[in-house]
């Protein structure tokens, strides 16, 4: 049954139409001082920005979140451990490093070493810059005690990676120094090694910062889930081998936060079940079941407090050395994670909310402190973020753009920056906890997040042929999927917008000449097929984009420069354009790594005047 749906948006002045943005790149150089800034970044591991978890960080609050910016709209591009820190330390989508998963043939650190990235990443970026570099904790998933050093990772002055497979293992990791042979901690607490060794760097990098300065990466697996594997073999791990149970928190911890529990959010273990594909097909979790739930949430948060005193070991260090006023602190995490919403067993890899907002905090020189920013930002912009505080040239090939940290240019951001993220994830999804260990395929889509002050939607393509799109100014819990679910797995719906012609969508205030009608509330209404066909080209455009046109995917489809957001490209005089002109994403299988041939059409038609007549936009306003 298809129920209409209509959807608010507070109104968009007119006005406001065609301004163009001369601030949009404008980043202030930020260190006052001579000396280059020294960079410490703290990246946890499965992090949740949904379930409350910085809620439960006093720390952190008290050194960064108080005294510097928290991006609120920050999203990692791809939900799973390793291609999202290849993203992050490349500055590329996963679509353009192709490390799409955990472990090979697709993913990890061998994936990471035949693709070419061992020599174009940022340590070293940043040694080129004049900078030592530090690494401790996990870098990337299948980096193992056998592969570590053919070849080793590159760009690093000090390392200490935590080794596969006892990565995940909190009373049994293994460390490996250097060039040196891994040694195995049996029986001590992962994150508090960790935090020495952190501790041990950050003093080689105090000893030489008058001369040189440096950039510290700490990277405990908290709160990811305690892993052990038991059957592996030269790198590769059978998927029956892995024993996943909760993380486990040091000692002084473990009585801590007895009554918490997943927030009971609308979208927590619902009685209907929704989204597509298998999740739509998920039980509802029973009290055994939920009951197990909260005790691995609460296992979380313990853990995550070794990582919070972590944040108070670092800054007063770097205070008591007096370099605190010239040192960025970045605190964030590879990705989101979810418990039980939508009925989903502990896991992440999905691009709802809590998978893909994450936490991103930042403290430093010239950045607002306290200030909460709305500014959209990705995993693809912390690589050149941290090469413009380096003072080194941006790369032509990065993904992302610089994310600005002044007053200046965080105000400037507001109007001019992009308002999409593109989301992507290839093959199976894993999920977590005793009742998750059921291993689901044809995990693959394609998403757009899309938020501006007027409206705020995730749309969808899965490998199956189902579509998803959800209103979250109406529906924050992504509980109502505008487009209605094909129940088969497979089908060839190619016009998303076709199966749900009839809703309407009230997109915009009255602006001339937009598609649609006008209610006489001075809204516009637009019908679901216009706005999907939109949002379908968009996402055409992302799936494939390098480079500029991934931050600035309009220019792509309107070479001309007259639309620059979603608003603009809902003008009627382009209905044409984007309902009959451009193709549909349609993936013809569904695969565990990006093998382009199974993904349909690509590339986007560019809109030129007087191809279909008609006025131009600005002309309009
Ligand atoms: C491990 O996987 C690689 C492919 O990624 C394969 O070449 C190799 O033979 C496998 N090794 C074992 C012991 O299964
Ligand atoms: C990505 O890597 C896989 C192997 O992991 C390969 O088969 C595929 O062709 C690559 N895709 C692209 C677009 O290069
Ligand atoms: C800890 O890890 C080492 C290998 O690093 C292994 O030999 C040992 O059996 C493990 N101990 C336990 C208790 O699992
Ligand atoms: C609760 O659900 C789990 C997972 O489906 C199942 O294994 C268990 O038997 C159920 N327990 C009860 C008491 O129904
Ligand atoms: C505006 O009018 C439309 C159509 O009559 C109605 O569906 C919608 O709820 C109204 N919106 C507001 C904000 O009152
Ligand atoms: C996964 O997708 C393939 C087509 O790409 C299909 O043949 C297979 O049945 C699907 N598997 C499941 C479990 O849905």
């Amino acid at each position: 049954m298809k129920t209409s749906y209509a959807l608010k948006l507070t109104s968009l002045i007119a006005a406001l139409v065609g301004t163009s943005c001369a601030t949009e790149d404008a980043q202030q150089p930020l260190a006052a001082s001579s000396r280059k800034p020294n960079i410490v970044f703290i990246l946890s591991d499965d992090q949740d920005l949904h379930m409350d978890s910085l809620s439960y960080m006093p720390l952190l609050k008290k050194h960064l979140t108080d005294h510097g910016t928290t991006f609120q709209r920050h999203f990692c591009t791809n939900a799973l451990c390793c291609p999202s820190r290849v993203s992050l330390w490349t500055g590329k989508a996963a679509h353009n490093t192709n490390v799409t998963d955990v472990n090979p043939p697709h993913g990890g650190y061998p994936k990471f070493i035949s693709q070419g990235l061992n020599s174009a990443y940022l340590p070293i970026w940043l040694q080129d810059a004049g900078y030592s570099t530090y690494y401790v904790g996990k870098l990337f998933n299948a980096q193992t005690v056998d592969n570590y050093a053919s070849p080793h990772a590159a760009g690093w002055t000090g390392s200490e990676f935590l080794l596969d497979p006892f990565t995940y293992e909190y009373l049994n990791a293994t460390f490996q120094r250097n060039h040196e042979l891994p040694v195995s901690y049996e029986a001590r607490y992962s994150t508090d090694i960790l935090a020495e060794k952190a501790y041990g760097f950050l003093d080689d990098g105090l000893r030489e910062v008058a001369e040189k300065p440096f950039f510290l990466v700490v990277a405990p697996t908290a709160p990811h889930s305690n892993v052990h594997i038991n059957e592996y073999i030269d790198g590769n791990f059978s998927e029956k081998s892995v024993i996943q149970s909760p993380p486990v928190p040091a000692e002084r911890h473990k009585h801590l936060f007895a009554e918490s529990k997943v927030p009971r959010t609308q979208h927590f273990n619902p009685d209907e079940p929704h989204g597509v594909s298998w999740i739509s097909r998920l039980p509802k979790q029973n009290n055994t079941n939920t009951d197990f739930n909260d005790h691995f949430y609460r296992s979380r948060l313990r853990a995550l407090q070794s990582v919070d005193e972590i944040i108070e070991g670092v800054t007063t260090r770097l205070e008591d050395a007096g370099v605190l006023d010239n040192t960025y602190i970045f605190y964030t995490t590879d990705n989101g994670y979810h418990i039980g919403q939508h009925r989903l067993q502990p896991g992440k890899q999905c691009a709802f909310e809590e998978d893909i907002n994450i936490p991103l905090v930042v403290r430093g020189p010239g950045i607002p402190e306290g200030l909460t920013s709305n500014i959209v930002t990705t995993h693809t912009d912390l690589a050149p973020t941290l090469m413009q505080l380096a003072g080194a040239d941006l790369r032509d090939d990065f993904d992302g753009t610089a994310i600005p940290l002044s007053t200046e240019g965080l105000q400037g951001a507001i109007d001019a920056r992009q308002e999409h993220v593109n989301v992507e994830m290839w093959g199976i999804i894993m999920s977590e906890g005793n009742y998750g260990s059921v291993l689901y395929p044809n995990h693959t889509y394609k998403a757009l997040r899309l938020l501006s002050k007027d409206y705020s939607y995730l749309y969808t393509v899965w490998c199956s042929g189902e579509h998803e799109l959800y209103d979250l100014k109406v529906d924050p819990y992504e509980m109502h999927n505008l487009l209605t679910p094909e129940l088969s797995d497979f089908t060839t719906t190619t016009t998303p917008g076709g199966v749900a012609e009839e809703l309407t969508t009230e997109v915009f205030s009255s602006t001339s000449g937009s598609t649609a009608h006008m209610a006489n509330n001075n809204t516009v209404v637009a019908s679901m097929r216009h706005l999907v066909a939109r949002l379908d080209s968009l996402l055409m455009v992302l799936k494939t984009c390098k480079a500029r046109e991934c931050t600035h995917p309009w220019e792509t489809l309107h070479p001309d420069g007259s639309v620059r957001d979603l608003h603009d490209a809902l003008h009627s005089d382009f209905d044409d354009f984007y309902e009959t002109q451009q193709q549909r994403i349609e993936f013809t299988k569904c695969e565990k790594g990006y093998i382009a041939e199974s993904e349909g059409p690509a590339g986007a038609k560019a809109w030129s005047v007087g191809a279909r007549g008609g006025a131009r936009w600005q002309d309009l306003v």
